[in-house]
């Protein structure tokens, strides 16, 4: 059998993580692809490089700065990824997920998990925000779960349900602060591809067959195994180009991946901020 990481390996980066930081998170936060400025508003900040914690998956593409940032924002303690590393630069599905197990271990209640993605869905425009209502984890349906390998029970159940993968009270929740704030939030079916290589015209029109209303290359191991730890989850899309079937022969760059986090990060800085300061204490709900 592969060798996997288990809690010996979580257990050594929490440690590290724990000893060089000055409040108990109650909420992770993960920066997608562009959206790393999110975490220049957090406050108190103690900073890690990924690289001084054991095990840690260290992003390699532009785009992902690789630091942990615990603090507060909107004064509720959070640990933020600033930057992730992807299945595509190399790393094992457990090692990709191994952040979400220290959050676990820290004793993390809500995962919130951002990326880049691009828009299948003919209403959507680059620039908007999705709510993600549901994935379709089509890397693990063929080989690519994060969960195989040997169940250890003390941190999850071996058959997890992913019925409610993304939190309904999470989900009304981030929906009742976007209308209130004026920001126009869609709602979508995420899909997780390995990537690195962008989709073909084919794979575009596959993609919308089968239900998926944006396409990235992260997210969905990190919300599998957050489910597994019992974390709750609410996932946001900032949709970064569009793959609609008549311009599916346009070109994709990381580029304008890169240059859409830019005109995004402000809308959802303002969104995650009201989102924190709309939960209750504790993040019991
Ligand atoms: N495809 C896959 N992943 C992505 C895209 C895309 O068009 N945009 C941002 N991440």
């Amino acid at each position: 059998m592969d060798a996997f990481l288990g809690r010996t390996q979580f257990e050594a980066a929490a440690e590290v993580v724990r000893r060089r930081i000055r409040y108990a998170p109650d909420i992770g936060l993960i920066l997608g692809s562009g959206l790393g400025p999110l975490a220049d508003a957090v406050e108190d900040a103690d900073c890690i490089p990924y690289a001084d914690i054991p095990h840690w998956p260290i992003p390699t593409v532009t785009g992902h700065s690789g630091q942990l940032i615990a603090g507060r924002l909107e004064g509720r303690p959070v640990l933020v990824m600033q930057g992730r590393a992807h299945y595509y630069e190399g790393y094992p599905m457990d090692q990709v997920t191994l952040p979400v197990r220290v959050m676990q271990l820290l004793g993390v209640r809500i995962l919130i998990v951002t990326n880049a993605a691009g828009g299948i869905n003919p209403a959507f425009r680059p620039g908007d925000l999705m709510l993600i209502i549901d994935h379709i984890g089509l890397i693990g349906m063929t080989g690519l779960n994060p969960l195989r390998g040997p169940n250890d029970d003390s941190l999850g159940p071996r058959f997890p349900d992913m019925s409610q993968a993304y939190d309904p009270a999470l989900r009304a929740l981030a929906g009742q602060v976007a209308s209130e704030l004026g920001i126009s939030l869609q709602r979508g079916v995420y899909i997780c591809l390995s990537g690195p290589s962008f989709e073909t015209p084919a794979d575009v029109r596959f993609l919308r067959t089968i239900g998926a209303d944006a396409v990235g290359m992260s997210t969905v191991p990190e919300v599998i195994v957050a489910r597994h730890g019992g974390l709750r989850v609410l996932g946001i899309s900032g949709i970064s180009n569009v793959l609609q079937l008549g311009l599916a022969d346009q070109p994709t760059t990381h580029d304008e991946v890169l240059a859409a986090g830019q005109i995004i990060v402000p809308r959802l800085i303002a969104l995650l901020r009201g989102i924190l300061r709309a939960l209750p204490p504790g993040s019991k709900q």
